[in-house]
């Protein structure tokens, strides 16, 4: 009997975040389409360090793309999401979009 609640509990939690959009965020369900600051930095950390990182390193300190510790001095949020669909030279256009591009923009708009 209990091993039934627990497997409905867990189901229900896997529907949730199945709707969160991205893998890390399961433990946030209402993450959709909310302006939530504190959980789109930790959504957009994720989606970095998922689609970015490898060429902008963990840290945003860069590789085999530049540096982006202080990209916030340089572009504005607008600027970094034109960047990250659109693409740029040797960057691929693509890697994120709609909610997910904006929230990283967002996020490394806050780097100066
Ligand atoms: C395949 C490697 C690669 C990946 C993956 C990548 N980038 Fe880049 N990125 C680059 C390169 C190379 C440049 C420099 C393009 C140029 O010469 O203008 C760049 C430039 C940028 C710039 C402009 C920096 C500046 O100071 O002008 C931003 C912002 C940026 N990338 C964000 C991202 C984000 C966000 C992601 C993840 C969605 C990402 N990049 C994924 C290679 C990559």
């Amino acid at each position: 009997m209990k091993k039934k609640l627990v497997a409905l509990f867990m189901g229900s939690a896997l529907i949730l975040g199945a709707c969160g959009g991205g893998g890390d965020t399961a433990k946030e369900p209402a993450n959709n389409n909310a302006a939530a600051p504190a959980a789109d930095n930790a959504a957009a950390e994720g989606l970095f360090a998922q689609s970015c990182a490898s060429c902008h390193g963990q840290n945003l300190e860069g590789g085999v793309g530049p540096d982006l510790t202080q990209v916030g001095g340089r572009l504005d949020a607008a600027g970094i999401e034109n960047i990250i669909v659109n693409g740029q030279l040797a960057m691929p256009a693509g890697l994120l979009q709609g909610d997910d591009a904006k929230a990283v923009s967002d996020w490394l708009a806050t780097h100066k």
